[in-house]
């Protein structure tokens, strides 16, 4: 266990982030768009560059031997982190968008056929199902949030038909930081024999996910806001309905054999991942997902939710901001977004950035079917994750009443 041991220190943690210590004035809150990296998963990367720089699957000596074991290992580790039954059950895609538009376009859906998805969405989870509606005359069905931004379940209940094949819906949400209520989406979605799919891809990070437990038939999540590389992401989906999915990328390692008129697939999760693949990407995942183990997941919850206390605190009650979600910081995971009045999101950004190095995000956050149905231009997005301060969140908080005070 070594570090982490003797239980949770942030200044510890710290120490592993190269980016924090080339970068000592900097407070980079934007976690929920980019993770920072520990020296770690640095490492393991360049191992694979240094070491044994091979493709995998394809060639028999010991060099590409060892890249297909280290690539099976951080298969088995994403199995191990979100309970799946087995590895065959774990594809490595590019990232969560990738791993949506997988599901989309390989489920088969006929005209008529009803998904489900919230007014909350993430473009990778509105756009491919926009594009099967006028493709395939699929029914796009978008549920209305409560006013307060959580996820309203009595619409959730009338949505559902007899027509409904999927419902696919955030699990957190990268605008407000909500998180929905998985399980009992997933007994109702069920119970009306639909299918589930979640965007995880701001929840994984930061929480334990069990799919077993919370019964979901696909998920989606990425690397790179937990610690790994970018360009490599996961799509979890169950065995058996992985099976009977058509491949949406055919091509090099997808087949184990073909002549000029046919081809047989490999197994899955192999027949999945077409061309030669992130192989460092992918082995640096694993090795975040052994870190991220280290530190804890109630840890990282509870330094989350600390910091995000602090911020909510202490910039709730003042009259020229305007907090995007609940009021109580505890249902809003490691996000705080907000407007201030009379002053345009990417100028408060940007005057954090010049005037006190301070890194948030702008704008929709890729959500601007949100923003443009609030008629707000975007928000500006803290994103908060372990190895941040509660200097750095009082830091944040000051300034920003400062910017306030300005207008
Ligand atoms: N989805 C990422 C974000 O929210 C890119 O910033």
């Amino acid at each position: 266990m070594g570090l982490f041991s003797s239980g949770f220190n942030v200044n510890k943690v710290r120490e592993d982030f190269p980016f924090i210590s080339n970068n000592k004035d900097a407070i980079y809150f934007d976690n929920a768009c980019m993770s920072l990296k520990p020296k770690q998963v640095i490492d393991k990367m360049l191992e694979y560059y240094t070491l044994y720089t091979a493709c995998g699957g394809r060639s028999h000596h010991k060099f590409s031997e060892r890249v297909n074991e280290e690539v099976e290992k951080a298969r088995l580790e994403v199995k191990k982190l979100i309970n799946a039954r087995s590895e065959k059950e774990i594809i490595f895609t590019k990232n969560t968008t990738e791993s949506i538009n997988l599901v989309a376009k390989s489920l088969g859906l006929r005209k008529g056929d009803e998904v489900i998805i919230t007014d909350k969405e993430h473009n990778s989870n509105l756009l491919p199902w926009l594009r099967l509606n006028k493709d395939k005359g699929i029914i796009v069905k978008i549920m209305v949030s409560n006013q307060d931004n959580t996820f309203n379940i009595e619409n959730f209940k009338r949505a559902l038909t007899k027509n409904t094949k999927l419902v696919s819906v955030h699990h957190r949400s990268n605008l407000d930081g909500v998180t929905n209520p998985i399980e009992e989406i997933s007994k109702l979605t069920h119970r009306n024999g639909s299918l589930l799919l979640v965007d995880a891809a701001q929840s994984v990070p930061s929480m334990e996910i069990d799919v077993k437990k919370l019964n979901i038939d696909f998920i989606a999540f990425s690397g790179h806001k937990m610690l790994a590389p970018t360009g490599v992401g996961v799509l979890y989906g169950k065995l058996e309905l992985l099976s009977k999915l058509s491949p949406f990328i055919l091509g090099g390692e997808t087949v184990s054999d073909s002549s000029y008129d046919s081809y047989t697939l490999k197994e899955v999760p192999h027949r999945f991942e077409a061309g030669l693949q992130n192989y460092a990407g992918i082995i640096g995942f694993g090795e975040a997902i052994r870190y991220l183990k280290k530190v804890g997941f109630n840890n990282i919850e509870k330094q989350e939710a600390a910091l995000n206390k602090l911020v909510t605190e202490r910039l709730m009650n003042n009259s020229k901001i305007e907090l995007i979600g609940p009021k109580d910081y505890k249902l809003r995971g490691n996000i705080f977004s907000f407007n201030i009045k009379g002053m345009e999101p990417h100028n408060v950004s940007s005057i954090l950035n010049s005037s006190a190095n301070i890194a948030v995000r702008s704008g929709a956050h890729c959500v601007h079917s949100w923003f443009n149905k609030h008629k707000l231009k975007g928000s500006v997005r803290a994103s908060l994750y372990f190895y941040n301060t509660e200097e750095e969140a009082l830091k944040f908080a000051e300034e920003v009443e400062r910017i306030a005070g300005m207008v």
